[in-house]
């Protein structure tokens, strides 16, 4: 066997393996080919050599012959579905040379030449990171945006995650959802300045946004372009995927006509940008996302149920806790200041709460800003009778 062809586990056998154990081996080894993966016992150890092979088959295959839950296989199938690097190809992981076709030589001195996000070097974004005044700290405050962040110092606030009015038409309680799109983006980007202000160095601005297709507005593409020209590193784009869509197939009078067909999108754009650096420093201990999260998430289409509360909470364009869960557990740690400039009924500032983090949202309706408290008020409650 050339060592470099497969990717070797051992694990010592403690207690002699049981013949249900055997039998699962044995199928294993005539189920799988051996150039992608078998087992081999020699001296008390179990090996596993690993080239590519369908986790789900490896499993059901172990599962068949009725081991026990503790058996040494269930653990060795945990080592190998905790591998971190992988392709995947034809609904195999591929542990072995799956980079090998896309691999460029000399990777690095070709990066330097590129000058990767060129656009934004040449920052002059402070490294000193200040204290966010208590008084503001794990607060809803019933305000504009733009009058408010005035009062924070530079550099306080680990990560916003906001979904800012898209200008849609929206019946919101205390602010005017239709304006002229040039007004619409000066007032945005008079807010989003001011958070990038007050952004930690190597903080991150998180943006859930929808384009208004219908008004030719490719709105993510000028908020990015905002971001990128304020010299912010763009970390990348997650699609969410709401699989939702209306009717409308065309403009009128086109239909199955190539004159005007009317692209359908079923799905919000998140934009991710960092400020002056990619990597975010922090304890191990207070990150809290699990391996298998981890692995599902860092995959940037994320197929989430819309927020199905809205009539409740009296509020038309809530996103779901679990979009606000997946950023906040996938890009801060514990402990951080998250930040929600146009917080609504308060979903960024109650999973804020409940994932240990601390809060400051903002909304200019004090009817949603007194929801959001309450939200955070009843996890409360609902926390403590948990506790008894
Ligand atoms: C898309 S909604 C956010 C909903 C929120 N993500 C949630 O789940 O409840 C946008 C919010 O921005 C608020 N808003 C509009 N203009 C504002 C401003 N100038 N300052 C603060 N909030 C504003 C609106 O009241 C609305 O609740």
């Amino acid at each position: 066997m050339g060592s470099t062809k497969y990717i070797e586990l051992k694990m010592n056998i403690e207690n002699q393996l049981d013949n249900n154990e055997i039998e699962a081996i044995s199928l294993c080894n005539q189920i799988f080919p051996k150039n992608d993966f078998y087992f081999k016992v020699e001296d008390n150890v179990l090996y596993a050599y690993i080239k590519q092979l369908d986790l789900e088959k490896l499993l059901s295959c172990i599962a068949k012959s009725d081991i026990d839950s503790n058996s040494i296989l269930y653990s060795i199938y945990e080592n190998i579905n905790n591998i971190g690097s992988y392709g995947i190809k034809g609904g195999k992981r591929v542990f072995v040379d799956f980079n090998k076709e896309r691999k460029v030589a000399n990777r690095k001195s070709k990066e330097e030449e590129r000058n990767k996000f060129f656009y934004a070097r040449n920052n002059e974004f402070s490294k000193t990171n200040n204290v966010l005044p208590e008084k503001f700290n794990n607060q809803i405050i019933c305000a504009d945006s733009e009058e408010f962040l005035k009062l924070l110092p530079d550099n306080c606030i680990d990560l916003i995650f906001t979904s800012p009015p898209y200008n849609f038409g929206l019946d919101y309680e205390n602010s005017d959802d239709s304006n002229h799109w040039e007004r619409y983006f000066d007032k945005l980007f008079r807010i989003f300045k001011e958070c990038i202000r007050v952004l930690k160095y190597s903080g991150r601005i998180i943006v859930n946004v929808q384009p208004l297709f219908s008004d030719y507005i490719p709105s993510h593409h000028i908020i990015s372009n905002f971001f990128i020209q304020n010299k912010m590193i763009w970390k990348g784009e997650i699609l969410w995927e709401k699989n939702n869509y209306n009717c409308k197939y065309t403009a009128w009078g086109s239909w199955k006509s190539p004159s005007s067909p009317y692209l359908k999108y079923t799905w919000e754009f998140i934009e991710i940008f960092c400020k002056g650096d990619l990597t975010k420093r922090g304890d191990k201990e207070n990150i809290d996302i699990t391996a298998d999260e981890f692995k599902q998430w860092v995959v940037a289409k994320w197929s989430i149920a819309p927020e199905r509360r809205m009539k409740e909470y009296s509020h038309p364009a809530m996103f779901p806790e679990q979009l606000v869960e997946r950023v906040l557990k996938l890009f801060s740690f514990k402990g951080d200041i998250i930040f929600d400039p146009f917080n609504g009924v308060g979903t960024t500032t109650v999973v804020a709460y409940k994932l240990g983090r601390n809060y400051v949202g903002l909304d200019i309706s004090e009817e949603y800003c007194q929801k959001a408290k309450e939200r955070v008020a009843n996890t409360l409650i609902n926390m403590s009778l948990f506790d008894l």
